[in-house]
This record gives C-alpha cells, sequence and structure tokens, in this order.
C-alpha cells in the first residue's frame, strides 16, 4: 500500500481541467488543420486549372489572331501574283498598277509597302514608310538607276517626287532567297527606319492613320516569284507586313494582372510583347531587335532563360502545335509559362509565349488562406474557452465534492453539496448527502453513547475514588490501632514489671539507704570503743594484738569511711533510678492529673543516660536544657514521658548514625521549653543530618522506619503523635533541614 502510494506521488497528476480541454482543443486543432490544409491544395489545384485555363485561352486568341493576320499579305501576294500570270495587271502599264498597288496599300492599313521587283531591278508599289504621311508610292527605273518616293493625291495619282536615291534590289538577299525558293514565301523580318522628311502642304493634307510615335518599324515581307510561259523568271511580287501592331494586339489582351505574353522567333529575336517595353533598340543610326534573353522587361528576360534552361536550345521546342508548360521562380514568385510553336508552310516559325504569375491568383487564395487560418484561430480560441468553462463547470462539483470529503475525513460532518445540472454529478452529490447525513446521525449517536459512558465513567471513578479514601482511612486506623495496640500491650507489659521490679526495689533500696547512717553511727562507736579499750590497755595482749595486725584495723579504721560513703553514694543512684522508673512509668499514677513536665523530661533522660555516655567510636552525647519557668499542667505524665523517650530516642540514633558518616560534629541534642499563652512548648533539637523531604510527610505513618529491621520499629512517631493530638488535644510536628538537623515541636495547651 505504502509503495504504491509513494509510487503514485512519484507521478505527476494531470488536472481534470487539462484533460477535458486537450482532447477538445486537439480535434478542433486538427479538424481546422486538415479543413484548412485541404482548402489550400484545393486552391493551389484551383488555381493552376485557372491558369492553365487562361493561358490556353490566351494562346488559342493568340494562334487565332496570328493566323488571321499573317494570312492577309500571303493572300494579297497571292492574288498579285495571280493577277500577273494571269495578265490581268500587266507589268507594262506602269500607272495603271502604281494606282493598284496604291489602293491596296490604302486598303490595308497593316501593309507597309505592296509591290513587284522585276528581275532587270525595275520596281513598282505603294506603301508607308515616312514618318507622318500616308500611301506613298513608289518606283525604281531601270536604267535611270535611280529610286523615287511620291506623294499622292485621293486617287492614287502622283503629286510630287519626294525623294530620290539609288537602291538595287537583285542584291538584296531577300530577292535571291525568293527566287532561289520558287515560291510564295516570307522573308527575314527586318526592321525598318520611318523616313522623316520635310512634307508639303499638300502631302499633309493626306496625312492620317499614321503613328507619329513609330521612329522604326518591324515588317515582314510575303514574297513570291513570277515567270513568263516558258518559266523564266520575270520577277517577284512582295507584300510588307507591319510586325508592330502585334504587340498592340498583345498589350490589349489583358491575360491577368501581371501576366504576359510575347512572341519571338527561334532564335529567340522578339517579334511583339504585350509589355510596354521596346523589342527594338538602336545602334548607330539603325535598330535591332531584342533578343528575348536581353529583353528590358526583367520578367520576359528570366521567362526566356528559363525556358531556355529547360529546352536546351528554343530550336528544341516541339515543332508541333504542341503547348510547353514551364514554371519558373523570378524574384521569389512563382510564374507559370506556356509556350506554344506558331508554325506556317511559308516559313514563319514563331514561339507564343504566355506568362502567369501565380500571385495573380494567389492574393485571394492568399486571403482565403488567411481568412481560413483566423477562422481556425478563432474557433481554436472559442474551444478553448468553451473548454475551460466546461471543464470548470465539471471540476467545480468535483473538487467541492473533493473538498466535502476532505473536511468529514478530519471530522467536520456536516457538509451538503449543492445540486447541480449535470445528471451524473447531481446523482453523485445526492449519494454525497445521504451519506453525509447517515455519517452525521452516526456521529451522534456514538457522540450520544460517548457521553454516556462519560459521564458513568466519572461517576465510577468518583465511587472508586470515595472507597479508596474510604479504605484508606480504615486502613489508617486500623494501623493506628495496631500500634496502639502494640505499644499498649507492651507497655503494659514493660511497664508493669519495670514497675513492680522498680517497686520491688524501692523498699530495700530505701532500708539500705536508711539504714546506712546508723550502721555508720554504730561503726564509729565501735571504733571509739577501741580507741577506748587501746588508751586502757596500751599493750594488750599478744592474741589481741596478733588479730590487730591481722585485720590491719589501721587501714579499716581509714577505709570504712570511704566504704561507707561509696556505699551511700550508690544507694543514692539506685533509689534515684528506681525513682525515674516509677516516675517514667507513673504506673502509680497513669491519671490525667497535674505534673511537672520538667521533671518528666529530666527522669526520661536519667533512664536514657546510658545512651548518652560516650561511647569507643563516638565522643559524648551532649545535653543542653534551655527550661523556661513552667506551671504544672494536667496530663497523662507517663504517656507523655514516653513522647520525650522517643523523641530523645530517634534524635540520638540520628545522630549515632549521622557520626558515622560525619566524625567532625560535636553531637548535641538541645531541650528548650517555653510557655506562650496558655500554650507550653517543648523543642527537642538535634544536629544530625536531617530528615529527607521526601519521607517526611510519611514520618508519623505507623509502621513507617528507614532503620535495620530489629533496630526500629516505626511505630515511635505515630504512637507519639496518639499522645500529644488525641490524648492532649495539642500539636506534634517536625522541622528539617537536611544535613543540619531536626526539631520537633510538641505544643500542649494548659487549659485542658
Ligand atoms: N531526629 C530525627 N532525625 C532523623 N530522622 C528521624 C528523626 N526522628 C525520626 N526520624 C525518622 O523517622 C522514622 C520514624 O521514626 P519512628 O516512628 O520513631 O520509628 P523508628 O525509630 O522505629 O524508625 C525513623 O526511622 C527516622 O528515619
Ligand atoms: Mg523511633
Amino acid at each position: 500500500m505504502q509503495k504504491f502510494s509513494k509510487n503514485s506521488k512519484l507521478i505527476k497528476k494531470i488536472p481534470l481541467r487539462l484533460l477535458l480541454v486537450i482532447p477538445f482543443v486537439l480535434q478542433v486543432f486538427v479538424v481546422v488543420g486538415l479543413v484548412g490544409y485541404f482548402s489550400y491544395v484545393r486552391g493551389q489545384k484551383a488555381v493552376n486549372n485557372l491558369a492553365n485555363q487562361l493561358m490556353d485561352k490566351t494562346s488559342q486568341q493568340l494562334d487565332g489572331h496570328l493566323d488571321n493576320y499573317l494570312a492577309l499579305p500571303l493572300q494579297i501576294a497571292q492574288m498579285n501574283l495571280n493577277a500577273i500570270t494571269t495578265g490581268n495587271l500587266n507589268i507594262n502599264d506602269q500607272t495603271k498598277n502604281e494606282r493598284y498597288f496604291w489602293q491596296q496599300a490604302q486598303a490595308f492599313k497593316n501593309i507597309t509597302y505592296v509591290g513587284y521587283t522585276l528581275n532587270d531591278g525595275t520596281e513598282l508599289g505603294a506603301g508607308r514608310w515616312i514618318k507622318g504621311l500616308d500611301v506613298l508610292t513608289y518606283e525604281n527605273l531601270k536604267g535611270s538607276g535611280k529610286a523615287s518616293d511620291f506623294t499622292t493625291d485621293a486617287q492614287g495619282n502622283r503629286r510630287e517626287r519626294l525623294q530620290s536615291y539609288d537602291y538595287d534590289p537583285l542584291s538584296e538577299p531577300w530577292y535571291k532567297q525568293t527566287v532561289s525558293m520558287g515560291k510564295l514565301i516570307w522573308n527575314q523580318i527586318y526592321v525598318a527606319q520611318n523616313s522623316s522628311i520635310e512634307v508639303t502642304q499638300a502631302g499633309k493634307a493626306h496625312n492620317t492613320n499614321v503613328d507619329n510615335s513609330l521612329e522604326y518599324y518591324v515588317a515582314v515581307s510575303a514574297r513570291a516569284p513570277f515567270y513568263d510561259k516558258n518559266g523564266n523568271l520575270l520577277g517577284t511580287t512582295g507584300v510588307d507586313l507591319l510586325l508592330t501592331d502585334i504587340s498592340k494586339f498583345l498589350h490589349n489582351l489583358n491575360v491577368s494582372h501581371k501576366g504576359q505574353v510575347f512572341i519571338m522567333e527561334r532564335n529567340g529575336l522578339l517579334v511583339g510583347t504585350s509589355t510596354t517595353h521596346p523589342i527594338l533598340y538602336s545602334v548607330k543610326d539603325t535598330a535591332e531587335r531584342y533578343n528575348a534573353r536581353q529583353s528590358p522587361n526583367p520578367i520576359i528576360r528570366a521567362v526566356a532563360s528559363g525556358i531556355q534552361k529547360r529546352f536546351g536550345d528554343f530550336q528544341n521546342i516541339q515543332a508541333v502545335k504542341n503547348t510547353q508548360e514551364v514554371d519558373i521562380i523570378y524574384n521569389g514568385e512563382r510564374y507559370f509559362v506556356r509556350v506554344t510553336p506558331w508554325q506556317d508552310e511559308r516559313g514563319l516559325d514563331w514561339l507564343m509565349v504566355v506568362t502567369i504569375p501565380e500571385s495573380d491568383f494567389m492574393a485571394e487564395i492568399n486571403a482565403n488562406t488567411r481568412t481560413t487560418i483566423l477562422l481556425c484561430l478563432a474557433a481554436l480560441g472559442i474551444t478553448v474557452l468553451l473548454g475551460i468553462c466546461t471543464a470548470s463547470w465539471i471540476t467545480r462539483p468535483v473538487l467541492q465534492l473533493a473538498q466535502a470529503t476532505e473536511a468529514i475525513s478530519t471530522g467536520k460532518v456536516n457538509q451538503i453539496i449543492r445540486e447541480s445540472i449535470i445528471h451524473e454529478i447531481n446523482l453523485l452529490s445526492l449519494s454525497f448527502n445521504r451519506m453525509a447525513q447517515q455519517l452525521r446521525s452516526a456521529f451522534t449517536a456514538l457522540e450520544t453513547t460517548n457521553q454516556e459512558l462519560e459521564k458513568t465513567n466519572a461517576e465510577l471513578e468518583t465511587r472508586v475514588l470515595e472507597r479508596t479514601k474510604q479504605l484508606e482511612n480504615t486502613l489508617h486506623e486500623l494501623k493506628q490501632a495496631q500500634a496502639h495496640l502494640v505499644q499498649t500491650e507492651k507497655m503494659s507489659a514493660l511497664g508493669q514489671m519495670v514497675a513492680g521490679v522498680a517497686h520491688e526495689i524501692n523498699n530495700p533500696v530505701s532500708f539500705i539507704y536508711g539504714n546506712l547512717v546508723h550502721v555508720n553511727n554504730y561503726t564509729q562507736d565501735l571504733f571509739r570503743l577501741i580507741r577506748v579499750y587501746q588508751d586502757a590497755l596500751p599493750n594488750p595482749p599478744d592474741t589481741v594484738q596478733e588479730v590487730i595486725d591481722e585485720i590491719e584495723l589501721d587501714f579499716i579504721q581509714s577505709d570504712l569511711n570511704k566504704t561507707f560513703n561509696s556505699m551511700q553514694t550508690g544507694a543514692k543512684r539506685i533509689k534515684q533510678i528506681v525513682l525515674s522508673l516509677r516516675n517514667f512509668s507513673r504506673l502509680d499514677e497513669a491519671d490525667f492529673k497535674e505534673a511537672d513536665i520538667h521533671e518528666g523530661i529530666d527522669s526520661t533522660l536519667m533512664i536514657l543516660e546510658y545512651r548518652l555516655k560516650a561511647q569507643t567510636y563516638r565522643p559524648e552525647i551532649q545535653v543542653i536544657k534551655q527550661y523556661a519557668k513552667l506551671p504544672l499542667i494536667k496530663c497523662y505524665a507517663g504517656q507523655l514521658n514516653q513522647v520525650f523517650k522517643n523523641l530523645l530516642f530517634n534524635a540520638i540514633d540520628a545522630l549515632e548514625e549521622t557520626i558515622s558518616e560525619n566524625r567532625d560534629i560535636i553531637p548535641t541534642i538541645t531541650i528548650s521549653t517555653y510557655m506562650i499563652e496558655n500554650i507550653i512548648s517543648i523543642c527537642i533539637i538535634d544536629n544530625a543530618k536531617g530528615i529527607d523531604e521526601s519521607i517526611k510527610s510519611k514520618l508519623f505513618d505507623p509502621f513507617f522506619t528507614t532503620k535495620a529491621v530489629g533496630k526500629g520499629t516505626g511505630l515511635g512517631l505515630s504512637v507519639s503523635y496518639q499522645i500529644v493530638v488525641e490524648k492532649h488535644c495539642g500539636r506534634l510536628w517536625c522541622d528539617s533541614i537536611p544535613g543540619k538537623g531536626s526539631k520537633f515541636f510538641i505544643e500542649i495547651p494548659t487549659n485542658l
């Protein structure tokens, strides 16, 4: 059990509150997290789809536009070719042809030039190539060696020559290429300059629909050779298409916010872009096209590089009308890139590139994600709050229960749990309250029983105490009675014997003592008679002399006096002792009558004289008497003598005992008497070792003794107490300083 509780102490306890909140929070966290994650993934997918769709659409639009846009020059070229070969266009009718071309150029705004070049170098055409001026006509006459530009009127008639210059078309690569190919083809894209020329008032009048911003322009020519009936080359016919308009179209496509479209050739040279960045840059007095990888637009640059990295070379991009998708990262942003080849059988082979930054779509997705995260956090917060509320809702009554249980275990049974709205806890509360009620009843019953028991116990105790006291008293009385009995017996036997002996001795001693005087007188008389005889008979007969010598009469005469004296002293002493004995026992005076206290003390001392004398092991015990003048008092004299004897005996015993331990003291007993008012006090003082505090209360108990068996009976003080207190209505007490000595006081009232 103990081991168990020790272990359970080591394991950290999980509070219920945490236990209730954490699963909730975890659940919500997981669910919300999953929802957030999936919505993000779905968003990504949607973005991809959307981007693809958009790029698809854009590519298709562009594809269609290019198809349309680039079809026109081919058709015009083909038409002109047909017109020449069928003879509808006579290459010798210059004026008619010039108007014909003028009309074509006028009709199609994107055509910068339309005309033919004959194999002798003669050229005729119309178009737009000078800044600020609308359709011009052009002729290059073989032989005159000069090419000239003319302004025209509203019908296409020449008005004035703008300029003349040297130009040999036959040496141009486009001419050679067209001739060598032998069919309608696209020539190289070229960059041409919009010449700026002082223009006359008349010329200006026709300047409409011309973009003044064009310094240089990019164009491409569709050309076809034509032959005579014998198949001999007569010349070429051509149409120049302005490519700059492609950029305008691209710009208007509006793919997405930051989405871009550009078209480049397989060599990377830009054909058009949707950006505002130019595709041309000037070199000396001409201009060149940017390679996409060097475009001033960083995104075009990055995309072109990305494509090249992906395919190695632009040439490697599948020459079918398949799209190629590349994703590139630029500036930490993802760009979807769609590369679609655009080709025609006349020799154009371009790449249409559509690129859309992910951010154009992601902004909303990100906003969505942010909203989702915020919602998640809010849901989480609410869950935690709800969890905490629920937990405290559940824990509070549980805690109350626990506290109430704890209180009950410490004895506070007055516990009531409030009802809870949680059913199970309410059940628990109800059964707890029932249990507490039962406990209370049990406690009350127990307490009543306890009180009754205590009462009974107390009664019993008092009774036992009373009984004990009674018994003690009885025992005390019994002991005293017994002691008294013993003493009385002893004393009566001993006293009677002593009194008898004393009485018996008294007469002969008195007789001897009384007659000793007479004997002395008689002896003196006899000596006087002898002296008379000697005087009368100075020489006695020998027989007499012999007897005188034998008995040493002189010595007898001198010694007999001494002998008488000592006999007299001895007899006197015997008489005194006998008197003391009689005095002491006072058997003859057992009644209550007047007596001399000092006489009693003195005769007691007389009897005890043999004990006061010096012994081999100690000096004589000094007795100092300090007697006051006392009247005779009525008392049981014999019994009081008994008391003196007992106290003196104890003092002598104590002194002897003390001296055996300490030889330095002079053993002394002081007996003093005095009278104050009507009370006579006798004080017996010794300078022995005193009485121990612990035994003081027992001194007067019968049979209490500290002396060896056979030496003390323990009756002396108890009997004395009885005699003084009960027989004489007096007091007997002891005062002792341990180590210094003891004092015993006897007080006897005189007015008994
Ligand atoms: N003067 C005293 N000095 C010291 N002890 C005393 C004196 N008187 C009495 N006692 C003590 O009191 C005891 C009881 O005395 P007592 O009743 O006379 O019986 P007992 O003399 O036979 O012992 C003694 O044993 C002794 O120890
Ligand atoms: Mg004694």
